[in-house]
């Protein structure tokens, strides 16, 4: 296993929810550390450009309304394997669907809309890479 970088974002509903807190201590109980982290107010502009990739889906007007709804939190998290393990540690996509004791059944359930669900992850090694540099420039990662 190597050590790797992933970002997290804590999205608006976990933030207004004041359980930001709450969710860094499972990162940092999992082995993960806080390499930087940050508090944004994103515009519609800059959170479609993060979420480009879904710029087809239906969701897509709804994640932006929601991401620009309030104050997020993106943090960089380093760790053995740390891609996956943030990936095992929020859960499913769907917080009504996530398994007891991760952090989208913990602090997103029950959620009606389906993009408030707590946190955002990367999913790959590439992503990982373009994520933390959307939100950290390099001397914020040392
Ligand atoms: P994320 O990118 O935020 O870590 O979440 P994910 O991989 O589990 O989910 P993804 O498929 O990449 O979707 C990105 C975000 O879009 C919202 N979403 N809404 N209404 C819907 O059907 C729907 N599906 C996804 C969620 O906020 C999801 O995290
Ligand atoms: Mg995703």
């Amino acid at each position: 296993m190597a050590v790797e970088r992933t970002l997290s974002i804590i999205k608006p509903d976990a933030v207004k929810k004041n359980v930001a807190g709450q969710i860094i201590s499972r990162f940092e109980q999992a082995g993960l550390r806080v390499v930087a982290i940050k508090k944004v107010h994103l515009t519609k502009e800059v959170a479609g450009e993060f979420y480009a990739e879904h710029k087809e889906r239906p969701f897509f007007g709804e994640l932006v309304g929601f991401m620009t709804s309030g104050a997020c939190y993106p943090l960089v998290l380093e760790g053995e394997n740390a891609i996956l393990k943030n990936r095992e540690l929020m859960g499913a996509t769907n917080p009504n669907k996530a398994e007891a004791g991760t952090i989208r059944c913990d602090f997103a359930m029950p959620c009606a809309d389906l993009s408030a669900n707590a946190v955002h992850g990367s999913d790959s090694p590439a992503s990982a890479a373009r994520e933390i540099g959307f939100f950290f420039a390099g001397e914020e990662l040392l």
